[in-house]
Formats: C-alpha cells, structure tokens, sequence
C-alpha cells in the first residue's frame, strides 16, 4: 500500500499550487479585481422632512428625505463610488401612478440636490411605477390585467421628469415591451439626447425582490409581476430581452438579479458588447446579513466572494447595497 502512494508523480508542470504560496503570489496571478468604480449605490428617497429611516428587512439601508441627502452623498463621495441609483416612495399613490412623473417629486428634488452638491456624481434613476400606483403593479391596469402600451407614456413622462432635473441616465425597470424605445424617443424629442438609458433588460420575476418592497413599499396589492417579468428557467428568452433593449437604444443593459443568474451574465457577456450591469438585489443583500448577524458566516468575506463572481461571470457594473462597504474594505 505504502509502495503504491510513493510511486504517484506529480510532475513539475502539475505544481499550480506554486503561484497560490504566498499573498504576493496570489496578487500577481488574479484574474478579477473588484474597484469602487465598478459598484453603483442604490438609494431610497421618501417624502417629508427629517426622515432618515432603518429599512428593517435590509440592515445598513435607509430611507432618506432629501434633506437628509448631504451626509450620505458626501460619504458615498469619499468613498469613490461614482454612482447612485434613486428609487422615489409616494406621498400619493393613485391608479394612474400620478406622482411618479411629478417634476417636484422626490427623485427630481433628490437629483437636483445631489447635483448641488456632488456634480460629478452620477445619478441613474429607477423608472418604474409600483411605488406610485395603489395597486402597486409596474404598469396601468386595465381590466384587471397590466397594460404594456398604456404604460408606455407614463413611464416617458417619468424618465423625462428625470431627466429635467438633471439624472444622468434613466433605469426602466417596468418590463414593458417597447419602453426602452418610448424613452428614448421621448429623451430625443424633448432636447435630452444626452441623457442614458440603463435597462433592467433581463428583470426575472424574482423571490429575491422581497426586502426591496417592503423598503419602497411597493409590493403588488393582488397577484404577481410573473406576466411582465422573466420566467426564472428562461435564459435564452433573456438573451432576446436584451437583444431587444440594444435594439431599441439601450447603452447599458441588466441582468437582475444577479447571484441565480451568473449563466445569463456569462452568455450575455459572450453575445454582446454594451456594458453589462448585474443588480445584487434585496433578497441577496438580506441572506448575508442575516447570516452574518448569527454570526453563520464572514460577512466581509462572503460579500467580496459573491461580487468578484458576478464580475466574473461578465458583468461591468454591479448594483450593489453593500457598495459602501465594500468601498470601505477595498481601502483597506
Ligand atoms: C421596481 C424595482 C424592483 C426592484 C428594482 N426596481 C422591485 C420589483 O420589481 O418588484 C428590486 C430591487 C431589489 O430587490 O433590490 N420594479
């Protein structure tokens, strides 16, 4: 037995173990590399004054009122991170989703004040409308179904609200068929050229989704999004979302959520040459610190290993809530 053991040879080309020695070694040899460039902040803004309120499902997230912006955006400044991502809660939710489009809405007040204060900061904005309809669906109901055409305008007149206070570029996250096309005709036609779109092009109807809606309360009052968002078992037909989304004048395109998805990251990478972003959503920020806080695993660990993955797997930009974090351990 011993004779068999001793006989194995490893030859000298079998030594991959030789560059994993020592940290230095490690360093010289990886092939991914996270920086704070690469994260975009997400952000909750509320209506009122003096608000700056615990998300309790998503520990270290809150929801601000604009005047409570400045110490955050500041922070977000410091830390290198060069980009936020608004979601606006309503004061008012009505059928017709009327104060998603308001020009004096929080995410317009919100952008305006970022840009006061941190110019170079760049401002995506989420257009979508479940925070602002009653029944909280991505879209106008009608008869009881959600109605992509009638939809269309609403979500315009929100991206150009947006757009008018200054974002950058303009997130739809409605999965509605042709939105990415009406927004953009709606940007050129109205002088905002300039202004990007960052599509939510392949959104799954997602379990993951579940702390995001209690933190922009905006759960659906009845049934589910599963008759506009993806299927989970459908890759290929994301690949089609996307291809869509480019058609239609997408410049960067998502896929969302990210940690069940990394295959569709990775085929997307391989078919198209946009910038890819991957939304680290809700649900997957929650898992970890929840198991973190039992004290289950090394959140700081875990974090790092789950976005150098989805970097990995082809991903330019990841949307992320541990930004800020992870900005702060990239320091060092
Ligand atoms: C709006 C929207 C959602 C998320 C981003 N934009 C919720 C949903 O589709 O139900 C989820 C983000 C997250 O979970 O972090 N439609």
């Amino acid at each position: 037995m011993a004779e068999v053991l001793t006989r194995t040879v490893v030859e000298p080309t079998d030594r991959l173990r030789r560059l994993r020695r020592t940290e230095g070694l490690r360093a010289l040899v990886r092939e991914t590399r996270l920086a704070p460039e690469d994260l975009i902040y997400p952000l909750f803004v509320r209506p009122g004054q003096n608000f700056q309120e615990p998300i309790p499902s998503m520990p270290g997230q809150f929801r601000f009122t604009v005047d409570r912006l400045d110490a955050e955006i500041e922070e977000v400044v410091r830390l290198g991170i060069r980009a936020v991502l608004l979601f606006g809660l309503a004061a008012r939710k009505d059928p017709e989703a009327r104060e998603a489009y308001e020009e004096a809405g929080v995410v317009p007040q919100a952008i305006r004040r970022i840009k006061a204060i941190a110019p170079e900061l760049v401002v995506i904005t989420d257009v979508c409308v479940c925070a602002y309809t009653d029944h909280g669906h991505c879209g106008i109901v009608r008869d009881g179904e959600v109605d992509n055409d009638a939809t269309l305008p609403v979500l315009s007149r929100m991206a150009l609200a947006h757009a008018a206070a200054g974002a950058d570029l303009v997130a739809p996250s409605a999965m509605m068929d042709g939105q990415v096309r009406a927004i953009r005709e709606a940007l050129d036609g109205a002088g905002f050229s300039h202004v990007g779109i960052m599509a939510y092009s392949a959104k799954f109807a997602s379990a993951f989704y579940g702390p995001f809606r209690e933190a922009a309360d905006s759960a659906p009052r009845f049934g589910d999004r599963r008759s506009y968002q993806m299927d989970p078992p459908n890759a290929r037909e994301a690949l089609r979302e996307i291809e869509r989304d480019i058609a239609q004048g997408a410049d960067i395109v998502m896929v969302k959520p990210a940690l069940a998805y990394l295959d569709v990251i990775r085929r997307a990478r391989e078919r198209f040459d946009h910038p890819i972003a991957a939304y680290n959503v809700s649900g997957e920020y929650s898992m970890v610190k929840a198991a973190a806080q039992l004290g289950w695993l090394d959140e700081a660990r875990a974090v790092m290993e789950i976005l150098t993955a989805i970097k990995r797997a082809g991903a330019d930009l990841i949307i992320t809530y541990f930004a800020k974090e992870v900005a702060r351990w990239l320091r060092g």
